[in-house]
Parts: structure tokens; C-alpha cells; sequence
């Protein structure tokens, strides 16, 4: 009877071992897919409505021409993303340096339409030109690498600042001048 029960002892445990070896395999795995699933499902699904709100909705159209002058006035000063500052040669109050670099400032037809404009910031202006009265003939350099939107606000900030009143420009006028 001893012998029968101690055997038959060992088959459980062998039984009990190679149960317990293989049991824990799946237990681990689960925990570490649920994990792995859980910041993958949330992400995308939060992103696009909180990007989407401010864009489509808020700014009224004179909020938006404000943001707008205020950008242009950025880009005057600075040279925005990769332009050179228009305020360098053309001066902070759009005067310009007589027989240097023209004025902005009651330039009228010299600075032309928007698209005129734009077509003067994206690829320069060279040879001889008059503004009010005085000859220049001096290089604008080209600086095609403010975005569209940087244009715009720029020329939209130089058309009603110091007295003018030119009008403001859009992105889409700037694109058809490249
Ligand atoms: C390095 C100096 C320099 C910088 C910087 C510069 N300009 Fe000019 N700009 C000139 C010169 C010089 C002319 C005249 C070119 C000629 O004689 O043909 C001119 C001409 C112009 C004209 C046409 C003439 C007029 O006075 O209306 C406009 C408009 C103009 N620039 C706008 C801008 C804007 C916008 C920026 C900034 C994005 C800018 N410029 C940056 C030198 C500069």
C-alpha cells in the first residue's frame, strides 16, 4: 500500500509540475498585450478633435486680419522663417533711406498689386525703378522662402501701416505670383 501510495504520490506531482510550467506562459502574456493595446487605441482617437477646434472655428474676420497684421509686423521686423527683415533696408517707420532703398510709405502704384507685391519679396527686384519722385537702382534680395501666409501678412502690413491704404493680400494672391 505504501509503495502504491508514494507512487502514485510522484505521478501527481510530475502531473502538478508539468502543469504549473506551462500554466504561467499565457497568464504572463495577457497582461503585456493589454498594455501594449491601450495607448496605441487612445492616441489618434483624442488628437484630431482637439487640432481641429481652434482652426475651424473661433476667429472672427476681423480677429483673423489682426492676427494677420500682427504676423506681418513679425515678419517686418524679423524676416519671419528665413527671409532677411524688410525693415533693414525699408526702415521700422516704411521711409526707406533716400537714394538707397525706396520707401514704403505712400509708395503706391511702386509697390504694385498684391500679386506684384508678392512677386517682388519671392524672387527680388533688380534695375532701375522710380518712387515718389526718386530713382532707384539698387538689388531687393529674393526671398522666396517665407511661406505664403508670411507674405501675405508682410505686404498686408506694409499696405495700411504709416498711412497706407493699400488694402490687405491673401495666401492665395501670394501662390499666384510664385
Ligand atoms: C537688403 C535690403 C532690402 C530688404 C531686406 C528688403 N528690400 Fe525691398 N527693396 C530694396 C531695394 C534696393 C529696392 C529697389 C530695387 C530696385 O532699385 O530695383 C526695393 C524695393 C521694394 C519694393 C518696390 C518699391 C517700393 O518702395 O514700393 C517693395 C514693395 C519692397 N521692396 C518690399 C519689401 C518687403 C516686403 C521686404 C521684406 C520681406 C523687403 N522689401 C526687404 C531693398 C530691400
Amino acid at each position: 500500500m505504501r509503495k502504491l501510495v508514494i507512487v502514485s504520490l510522484g505521478i501527481a506531482a510530475l502531473v502538478a509540475c508539468g502543469g504549473s510550467e506551462s500554466a504561467p506562459e499565457p497568464v504572463a502574456e495577457a497582461p503585456q498585450k493589454m498594455e501594449e493595446a491601450k495607448p496605441m487605441e487612445e492616441a489618434p482617437a483624442e488628437e484630431p478633435a482637439a487640432a481641429a477646434e481652434p482652426v475651424a472655428a473661433e476667429l472672427s474676420p476681423e480677429e483673423a486680419a489682426k492676427a494677420q497684421l500682427e504676423l506681418g509686423k513679425n515678419v517686418y521686423e524679423t524676416g519671419g522663417t528665413g527671409g532677411v527683415a524688410c525693415q533693414t533696408c525699408h526702415m521700422a517707420n516704411g521711409q526707406g533711406v533716400p537714394g538707397a532703398f525706396p520707401p514704403l510709405a505712400g509708395a503706391g502704384e511702386a509697390m504694385g498689386d498684391c500679386t506684384t507685391h508678392a512677386g517682388y519679396v519671392i524672387k527680388g527686384l533688380t534695375g532701375e525703378i522710380e518712387v515718389l519722385g526718386q530713382k532707384y537702382n539698387g538689388a531687393m534680395p529674393a526671398q522666396g522662402n517665407l511661406s505664403d501666409v508670411e507674405i501675405a501678412a508682410v505686404i498686408s502690413y506694409e499696405r495700411t501701416s504709416w498711412g497706407n491704404d493699400y488694402g490687405a493680400c491673401t495666401a492665395e494672391q501670394v501662390a499666384a505670383a510664385r
